[in-house]
């Protein structure tokens, strides 16, 4: 069974958005655009069984709407805040702290000299992904891995530092069920994959990779037909949303919400 959730943590974009960090060239984000097509990522989050934390915006942190790199939470179990490697976003982890501090009194925390971006973390039943980027260094990687052997999850690290394209590891890959993967070209025939079900992603829609499950459902991103034409073959059943503001700054589906 995968993981159901029932709550998840969100937080709107701020009005200095545009100020966060991207390697990608898409463009400026329209702030109201992205606001709209957050509070429509919300309602599908309501519409597929989850009860919303909802953060204000944040202008001290222009990403902090990617609130999934702050926190990894394993469901029922626990949870480990991280220590986001981009300095900027270091101080995202306070708010997300104290939202999970009624849910996760015993939260554990990535500490110096370690870091990590849960946006590098795929969980794929009981096992976990851990992609090593230029946000995730070793030694965060090593903290978490140790984390999760507590919590009866093993783990193993993938080098994405030298995969162009790639800002986190979910950028390339992501979870579509307990067994089953999408995985972008670059990164398919990573041998630590091939003990799982795989599905390439349709070249030059690497994007839509970073889809998530929630619950019964799949969110993918609009605009990518392919994709969506491959999943629904295989029998998942999507909620597709419009994520063109979030993709410039070098954002996805799974950045905009911590589920458990
Ligand atoms: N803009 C998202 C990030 O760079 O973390």
């Amino acid at each position: 069974m995968f993981s159901r959730f029932s709550m998840a943590v969100v937080r709107p974009p701020a009005r200095n958005f545009a100020d966060g960090l991207t390697t990608v060239a898409l463009g400026v984000p329209n702030v109201d655009l992205a606001l709209t097509q957050h509070a429509a990522y919300c309602t599908a989050l309501v519409r597929n069984g989850c009860t919303l934390v909802q953060l204000p915006p944040d202008e001290r942190y222009p990403d902090s709407t990617f609130v999934e790199d702050t926190a990894l939470i394993l469901p029922g179990s626990g949870a480990i805040l991280t220590r986001p490697g981009a300095p900027t976003r270091a101080g995202e982890v306070h708010a997300i702290r104290d939202a999970l501090m009624p849910f996760f009194s015993n939260a554990e925390q990535i500490v110096a000299p370690g870091t990590l971006d849960a946006g590098d973390v795929c969980e794929v039943g009981a096992h976990a992904f851990i992609g090593v980027s230029h946000r995730t260094n070793t030694e965060g990687a090593r903290q978490l891995s140790a984390w999760f052997a507590r919590h009866n999850v093993s783990a193993k690290t993938i080098d994405i530092r030298g995969i162009r394209g790639i800002l986190h590891l979910k950028s390339g890959v992501t979870a579509l069920d307990e067994q089953r993967l999408i995985v972008v070209d670059a990164l398919y025939d990573h041998p630590e994959f091939r003990l799982f079900k795989r599905i390439r992603s349709p070249r030059g829609e690497e994007y839509a990779a970073n889809c998530v499950r929630v619950n019964d459902i799949l969110f993918v991103a609009h605009g990518y037909p392919q994709t969506q034409q491959v999943l629904r073959a295989l029998g998942y059943r999507l909620e597709v949303l419009d994520m063109s503001e979030f993709a410039k700054m070098d954002g996805g589906l799974s950045c905009l919400s911590l589920r458990f």
